[in-house]
């Protein structure tokens, strides 16, 4: 990650980024800064059901929609989240984002954060290619 270590020597443009993505839940990290990751990446259909012991996390969407399914005490919640709009999801919480249809994310978390946090399963991703 040396390259971000003293910010970015250029401007990175999320659409031109985004569109080199051509799967489905396998985040690219696309700057650092301070411990924490800037990752794009693309979502559709359901993710796993998980939590992070440790990190909170953002989520901002880029294009499309996608709905954050949260569980809490036993109850169901969820919420739609749009273009321009974001989310953090508090360490602890068990959360499950899910898209009807393709959704372009933008996500903010330390550099810690694995994408399936507390569960290990197909769409578990350890290791991550900087785009
Ligand atoms: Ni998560």
């Amino acid at each position: 990650m040396d390259q971000w270590i003293n910010g970015p020597m250029h401007k990175i443009n999320l659409s031109e980024k985004l569109s080199l993505i051509h799967d489905h839940w396998n985040p690219r990290v696309a700057g650092e800064l301070n411990g924490q990751l800037i990752k794009l990446v693309k979502f559709e259909g359901p993710f796993t059901w998980h939590h992070h012991e440790n990190e909170d996390e953002m989520f901002l969407v880029v294009k499309g929609r996608f709905r954050m399914d949260y569980r809490e005490n036993g109850n169901e919640r969820a919420e739609w989240i749009e273009p321009g709009e974001f989310i953090i999801v508090p360490r602890g919480l068990e959360h499950r984002p899910f898209a009807e249809e393709e959704c372009e994310i933008l996500l903010f978390e330390p550099a810690s954060t694995l994408n399936t946090g507390n569960v290990e399963d197909e769409f578990t991703r350890k290791t991550l290619e900087r785009i």
